[in-house]
C-alpha cells in the first residue's frame, strides 16, 4: 500500500503539468539556453515579419500569420525571455500544419504563478470587466505574455506608464478593437471618448504620459506583495480627487512610484525627489527646506507689517510734537 503511495506520487510529481506549476528563475546553463534558442528559432521561422517577406515554405496562410507575429526582441526583454515557446503552446506546437485551436490550448497563466493568480483572480473578478464581460474577457485580453514585463523590473517611472497605459489603449482608443468586446453587451456598448470622458480633468493628454489609468481606476493595493490591485472600477468609484496626487503626501508613493521611494531619497530633504526627477507633479514635488522658507517668510512679513504697525503707533506721539514745533 505505501508503495503504491510512492508511485503515485512519483507519477503526480513527474508529469510535465505538474513541473511548470511553478515560475522559476530564467536558466543560466549554457547548453540549455542553446536548446531553447533553437526551439524557439523554429517557431520565429514562420512567426516574425522576416519570416512573412520570405515564407519558408509554400501555401502558408500567409494573411493569417500576419496577424500573428512575435517580436523577438521585444520577447526577449519580456518577462518570459528564456523560455521555450512550447513551454505554454505545448511540445507539438512546431509541426506545421498546426492542430486545431492551438490558441485555445495555451496554458493560463495560474498554472505557473498560482500563488499570485489565487489572489489577483479574486480582485480581477470583482472588476468592472470580469462582471460584464464574463467569460470573454481574460487575463490576456490587457497581458500579451510576449511583451510584458512587470513594473518593478521596468524602472523608469515614464516605461511603466508607457507599457501599462497601452494596455488600456488597446482597446480603449479603438473603436474596432473596443467594439470586439463591447459588442457581446446587452445593449451592445459603442467606445466612449476617453479625453471627453475626462474633460474635468485638465490637460488629460499630458496625464495619459505621466500617471497610469490603473492609479484612478483601482483601489490601493491591500497586499504587500502585490504592486497593484486588478479590481478596476467603474465611473462611480474612480479617483477625481486633484489632492490624492497634488500633494506632498502623494498617492503615487504607494502605486507609481512604489518601487523606488527609498529611505535615503526622503533623507535628502527633497521628499519627493523621485518624482521631481521624473516629472512635476504641482503640490507633490517640493523641497522640505523651501516650504520652509515660504513658511517662514510669510511670518517674517507679518511680522514685519505689525512691528511697523506698532512702530508708527509707538512714534505717532513724537511725530505729532515735532509737527506742532
Ligand atoms: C512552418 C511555419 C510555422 C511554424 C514552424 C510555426 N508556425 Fe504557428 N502558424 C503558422 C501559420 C501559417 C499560422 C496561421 C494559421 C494556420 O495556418 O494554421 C500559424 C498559427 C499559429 C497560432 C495561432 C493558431 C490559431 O488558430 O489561432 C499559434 C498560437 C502558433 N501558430 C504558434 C506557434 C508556435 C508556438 C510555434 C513553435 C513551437 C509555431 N507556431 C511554429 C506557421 C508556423
Ligand atoms: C508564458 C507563456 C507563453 C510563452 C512563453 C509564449 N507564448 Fe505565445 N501565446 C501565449 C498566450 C497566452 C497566447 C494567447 C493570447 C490571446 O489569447 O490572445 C499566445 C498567443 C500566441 C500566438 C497567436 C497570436 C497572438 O498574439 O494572439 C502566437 C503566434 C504565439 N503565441 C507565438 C509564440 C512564440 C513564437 C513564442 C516564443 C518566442 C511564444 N508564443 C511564447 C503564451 C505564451
Ligand atoms: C508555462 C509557465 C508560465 C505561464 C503559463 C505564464 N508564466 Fe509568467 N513566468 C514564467 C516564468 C518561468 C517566469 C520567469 C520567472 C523569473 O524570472 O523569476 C515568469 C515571469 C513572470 C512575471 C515576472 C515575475 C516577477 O515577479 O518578476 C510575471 C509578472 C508573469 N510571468 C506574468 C504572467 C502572466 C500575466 C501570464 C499569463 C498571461 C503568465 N505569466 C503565464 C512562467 C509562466
Ligand atoms: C484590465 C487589464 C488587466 C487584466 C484583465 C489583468 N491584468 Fe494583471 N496587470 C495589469 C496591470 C496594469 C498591471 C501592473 C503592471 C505591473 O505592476 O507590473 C498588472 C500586473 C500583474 C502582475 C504583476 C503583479 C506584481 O505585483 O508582481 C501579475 C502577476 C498579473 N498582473 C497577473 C494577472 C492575472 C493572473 C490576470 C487574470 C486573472 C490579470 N493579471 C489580469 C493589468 C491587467
Ligand atoms: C486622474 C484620475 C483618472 C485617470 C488617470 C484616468 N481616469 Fe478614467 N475616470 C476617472 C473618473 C473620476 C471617471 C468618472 C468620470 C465621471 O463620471 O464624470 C472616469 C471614467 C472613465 C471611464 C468611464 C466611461 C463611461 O462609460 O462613462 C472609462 C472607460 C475610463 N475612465 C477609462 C480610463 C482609461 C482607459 C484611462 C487611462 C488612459 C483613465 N480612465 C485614466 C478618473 C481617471
Ligand atoms: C480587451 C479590451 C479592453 C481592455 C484591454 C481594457 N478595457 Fe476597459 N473596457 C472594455 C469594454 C468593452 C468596456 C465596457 C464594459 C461595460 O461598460 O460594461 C470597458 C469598461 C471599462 C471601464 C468602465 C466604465 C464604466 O462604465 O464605468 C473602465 C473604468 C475601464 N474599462 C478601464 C480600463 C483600464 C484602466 C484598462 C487598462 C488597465 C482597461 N480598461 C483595459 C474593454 C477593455
Ligand atoms: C493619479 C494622480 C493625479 C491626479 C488624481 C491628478 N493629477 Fe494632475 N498631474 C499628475 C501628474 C503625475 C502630473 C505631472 C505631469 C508632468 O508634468 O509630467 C500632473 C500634471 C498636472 C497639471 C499640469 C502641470 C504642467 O506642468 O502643466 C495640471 C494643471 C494638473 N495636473 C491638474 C490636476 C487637477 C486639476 C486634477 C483634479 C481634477 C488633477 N491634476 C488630478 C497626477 C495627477
Amino acid at each position: 500500500m505505501r508503495h503504491l503511495v510512492v508511485v503515485f506520487l512519483i507519477l503526480l510529481l513527474g508529469t510535465p503539468s505538474a513541473l511548470a506549476q511553478t515560475a522559476g528563475a530564467a536558466p543560466t546553463d549554457p547548453a540549455l539556453i542553446e536548446k531553447i534558442r533553437k526551439s524557439n528559432a523554429e517557431c520565429l521561422g514562420c512567426h516574425t515579419e522576416a519570416a512573412l517577406k520570405a515564407p519558408p515554405r509554400e501555401g502558408m496562410d500567409l494573411l493569417k500569420l500576419k496577424t500573428l507575429l512575435v517580436d523577438p526582441a521585444a520577447f526577449e526583454r519580456s518577462n518570459h525571455a528564456g523560455m521555450e515557446c512550447k513551454t505554454c503552446h505545448g511540445q507539438t506546437a512546431n509541426e506545421y500544419p498546426h492542430r486545431e485551436g492551438l490558441t485555445a490550448q495555451v496554458s493560463p497563466c495560474g498554472e505557473c504563478h498560482a500563488q499570485k493568480s489565487m489572489r489577483i483572480e479574486a480582485q480581477y473578478d470583482a472588476s468592472i470587466h470580469a462582471k460584464h464581460l464574463k467569460g470573454k474577457f481574460t487575463c490576456q485580453s490587457c497581458h500579451d505574455p510576449h511583451l510584458y514585463k512587470v513594473a518593478a523590473k521596468l524602472g523608469a517611472p515614464s516605461e511603466i506608464v508607457r507599457q501599462d497605459n497601452a494596455m488600456c489603449f488597446d482597446c480603449h482608443e479603438s473603436d474596432l478593437k473596443f467594439a470586439t468586446f463591447g459588442d457581446a453587451l446587452t445593449p451592445p456598448k459603442r467606445r466612449p471618448d476617453l479625453d471627453d470622458i475626462h474633460e474635468w480633468l485638465p490637460n488629460a493628454k499630458l496625464h495619459w504620459g505621466a500617471v497610469r489609468c490603473v492609479e484612478c481606476h483601482t483601489p490601493v493595493s491591500p497586499t504587500k506583495t502585490l504592486a497593484l490591485s486588478h479590481e478596476i472600477v467603474g465611473k462611480d468609484k474612480a479617483e477625481k480627487n486633484c489632492v490624492a496626487c497634488h500633494t506632498r503626501d502623494t498617492a503615487l508613493k504607494t502605486r507609481l512610484y512604489r518601487h523606488m521611494v527609498t529611505e535615503e531619497r526622503e533623507k535628502l530633504g527633497f521628499a519627493n525627489s523621485i518624482i521631481l526627477g521624473d516629472s512635476y507633479v504641482i503640490g507633490a514635488t517640493r523641497n522640505a527646506y523651501f516650504d520652509q522658507f515660504a513658511v517662514w517668510s510669510v511670518l517674517l512679513t507679518v511680522a514685519g507689517v505689525m512691528g511697523h504697525g506698532a512702530l508708527r503707533v509707538f512714534t505717532a506721539g513724537i511725530r505729532r510734537l515735532l509737527r506742532k514745533s
